[in-house]
């Protein structure tokens, strides 16, 4: 099973990706945890430029790929190939939200790319962690770490972000799972379980 995580920050990703991993763990699964950009030793060095260093939104969306490629081989398929649950912290749908959605990138592009790097390979699940952007912004600052390229943009292009999440979400309900993150950590914990597949 391979399930990812996705939403503006803030919405609790990393939070309940760790409940989780616990919770399947406790049942006895393999489960790999992993995250994007990031999850190879080159794609955390490649997260590290996307997150911090000045690039035009094409190399963006390139490099985004390029990490993304590498950990489908390294990491995403040789775990899946053993039977483990794969969770990402983001995969392909964070492309087409923020490149696309947020940097105004053509989709086709991104879909593109996405047919090359993938081959068919797609996540069973998709959790939409969605919530009011001044909200997960507002708890991404109380983190008190410093602001990355992207928490830095202007409100409107999270809510550009969500719209696309949303959609993405809507358009194909069996691959999806809408999240009310703006409830409080059990809750979401709850709505989660309740999704996963039976
Ligand atoms: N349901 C919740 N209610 C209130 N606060 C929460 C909730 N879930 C997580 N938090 C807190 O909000 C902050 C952001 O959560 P988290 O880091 O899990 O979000 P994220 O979606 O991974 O964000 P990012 O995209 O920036 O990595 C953390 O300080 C976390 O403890
Ligand atoms: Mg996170």
């Amino acid at each position: 099973m391979f399930i990812c995580f996705e939403g503006i920050e803030g919405g609790g990703k990393s939070t309940q990706i760790q409940r989780l991993e616990k919770h399947l763990q406790a049942q006895g699964l393999g489960v790999c945890s992993t995250r994007e950009p990031g999850g190879t030793q080159l794609g955390e060095q490649l997260r590290g430029l996307l997150l911090n260093h000045d690039m035009s939104d094409d190399t963006e969306l390139l490099l985004m790929f390029a990490a993304r490629a590498e950990h489908l081989h390294q990491v995403i398929k040789p775990a899946l190939a053993q039977g483990q649950w794969v969770l990402s912290d983001r995969f392909t749908d964070a492309s087409y939200a923020y490149q696309g959605g947020g940097r105004g990138l053509s989709m086709a592009r991104i879909a593109v790319l996405e047919m090359w790097v993938q081959q068919g390979l797609q996540p069973g699940l998709s959790f939409i962690f969605d919530l009011e952007p001044e909200l997960g912004l507002q708890r991404a600052r109380n983190r008190g770490e410093a602001s990355d390229r992207f928490e830095q943009q202007e409100l409107d292009f999270f809510h550009r972000v969500r719209a696309v999440y949303l959609d993405r979400a809507k358009a194909a309900p069996e691959r999806y799972a809408i999240i009310d993150a703006a409830q409080a950590e059990d809750a979401v914990f709850a709505q989660i379980l309740n999704a996963l597949p039976q």
